[in-house]
């Protein structure tokens, strides 16, 4: 059985919505900034305000190449991995993927609180609106090659594994719970 990938922006809701729905069809749960946290002794933060953007992202993408080759699991990916020209292929030949899309004033909503924890969306809320739209202007055409889009603005996490777990019953060998 593939991989289930969730993608989408920070504070989209994949790793407590991952959780909730590894729960839910008995599957086990990986998150790649966690991974990456147990293998280097930083958090995301941390790692990317000590060895910069460059070496995380290559440290969250070796991640989840290895994490790839194993299969039946429900994966939270960062939000800077997405289906890219170079990465596509891989997502598609090992999961189904997942884009959790929640709206800019759901995402500002969620965000305002944790800025400490997410250095790409800088120290300021003030331009936090601009950062998020950015961001997501360059983003939002990969992580549409998702498989599956939902969308998560006001949902809580069970409500959204909910709804993945619905979408994914179109696919033979999934568990259907
Ligand atoms: C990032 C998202 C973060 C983390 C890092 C970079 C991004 O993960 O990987 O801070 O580039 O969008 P979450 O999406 O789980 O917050």
């Amino acid at each position: 059985m593939k991989n289930i990938y969730l993608i989408g922006f920070m504070g989209s809701g994949k790793t407590s919505a991952g959780r909730a729905l590894a729960k839910k069809l008995g599957l086990r749960f990986a998150d790649t900034d966690l991974l990456v946290q147990k293998l280097s002794g930083l958090t995301a933060a941390g790692f990317i305000k000590k060895r910069g953007l460059k070496a995380w992202r290559k440290a969250e993408t070796a991640v989840f190449q290895t994490a790839s080759a194993l299969d039946g699991r429900v994966i939270a990916l960062g939000g800077g991995i997405m289906p890219t020209k170079t990465l596509e292929p891989l997502f598609r030949r090992s999961g189904i993927t997942v884009y959790l899309k929640c709206c800019e004033d759901g995402l500002l909503k969620r965000l305002t609180g944790s800025l400490e924890r997410r250095p790409l969306l800088g120290d300021s809320p003030v331009c936090l609106r601009r950062t998020i739209a950015r961001l997501l202007k360059q983003r939002r055409p990969y992580y549409e090659k998702a498989d599956l889009k939902i969308n998560t603005c006001g949902l809580t996490p069970a409500q959204t594994a909910a709804r993945i777990a619905e979408a994914l019953e179109q696919y033979e060998n999934y568990p259907h719970k």
